[in-house]
């Protein structure tokens, strides 16, 4: 009910929208507006209310990364239908975990804050309140467990195509790192419950630097922010149109086991395809040429000797011949 008044008042922008005008169209009482309106002010939503003219939004609650805002003109079937929203969490995909074998597919849980933010490899992601984008999405894809590694190169790509497509010229450090301008700035940490031959649930957390100033100094010359590169761009926009990339082609790999096409995608983003890269595998780095991304997302690799090799994510790390990228 809420999400449907908070709707309403966005889609009549600037104009008064009278109580007894939202009552009739929701079947409810005035008194009954008043108190959803009165709850959605303490969410943080400017909303005026003036005597006999009824209620408006003052400024468009761009930053709040609330269900309502989200899902309003959110055009996906199933991910992001189900949103909930914290104002701090101790991690979003540690939530996620524990609510993923009753919620639907599709569930987002987002947070303004994460106290306690997971990177991969066990590090600390940190997760400042309204600084950036903290979220994990349920899903439960019927495929064999194996083949979920593929998920982590759908979010990838979708991530990538999401923010160019809003003019934020990012690309994608293999296998999962959204760089913008040689430096990260948005991370992916894909988390599996199996059974031998049954997926049970995936989350995937995905963490984006927005609105960060600065960052603490063992990560300050490889992390990087939206704001930091001069891009002012709602957060509620990012989410939506992560979401629906992510939705396409996910329905792509699961239902049309279309590799293809993602791949493509995927490669048109790399910062290392075509590349000299040093691989990382635990104290050894060695100096290749990234020659091709394959169809499972492995990287097809020429060593000096001029032997070809297939890298997997997991195996190894990458950096740049001069530096991160
Ligand atoms: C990485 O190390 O690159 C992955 C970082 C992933 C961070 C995100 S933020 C939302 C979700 N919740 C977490 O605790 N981690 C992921």
């Amino acid at each position: 009910m809420r999400s449907k008044i908070i709707g309403m008042i966005l889609d009549n922008e600037k104009d008064f929208m009278s109580g007894e005008e939202i009552s009739k169209k929701l079947g409810i009482s005035r008194s009954a507006v008043w108190k959803h309106i009165k709850a959605l002010k303490e969410e943080g939503y400017d909303i005026e209310s003036v005597n006999k003219k009824g209620y408006r939004l003052k400024e468009k609650p761009m930053d709040l990364l609330s269900s309502q805002n989200i899902n309003h003109e959110l055009k996906t079937k199933f991910i992001g239908k189900n949103i909930i929203h914290f104002e701090t969490i101790d991690s979003t995909n540690t939530y996620s975990k524990s609510i993923a074998m009753k919620e639907p597919e599709g569930t987002v849980v987002i947070s303004e804050e994460q106290t306690k933010g997971r990177g991969r490899l066990g590090r600390i992601w940190d997760s400042k309140a309204h600084e950036g984008i903290w979220m994990s999405i349920i899903l439960k894809p019927d495929i064999l467990p194996y083949k979920s590694t593929f998920l982590t190169i759908i979010a990838g790509a979708s991530i990538a195509k999401a923010l160019n497509d809003l003019g934020i010229k990012v690309g994608i450090k293999w296998p999962n790192d959204i760089i913008l301008n040689g430096k990260k700035l948005c991370g992916i940490l894909t988390e599996l419950s199996a059974e031998i031959e049954r997926i049970n649930y995936i989350v995937l957390g995905i963490g984006m630097n927005v609105k960060n100033k600065d960052f603490p100094s063992d990560i300050e010359n490889i992390a990087t922010s939206l704001y930091k590169e001069g891009y002012e761009i709602s957060r509620v926009d990012i989410v939506r149109y992560i979401l629906c990339e992510l939705e396409k082609n996910y329905i792509r790999y699961i239902v049309d086991g279309d590799k293809k096409s993602i791949i493509d995608i995927y490669k048109k983003y790399s910062v290392v395809l075509n590349k000299n890269i040093y691989i990382i595998k635990n104290e050894e780095k060695e100096l290749v040429n990234c020659i091709d991304i394959n169809l499972d997302g492995n990287l097809i690799v020429k060593r000096s000797d001029g032997s070809i090799d297939e890298i997997i994510s997991g195996e190894v790390s990458v950096r740049g011949e001069n530096g991160y990228v």
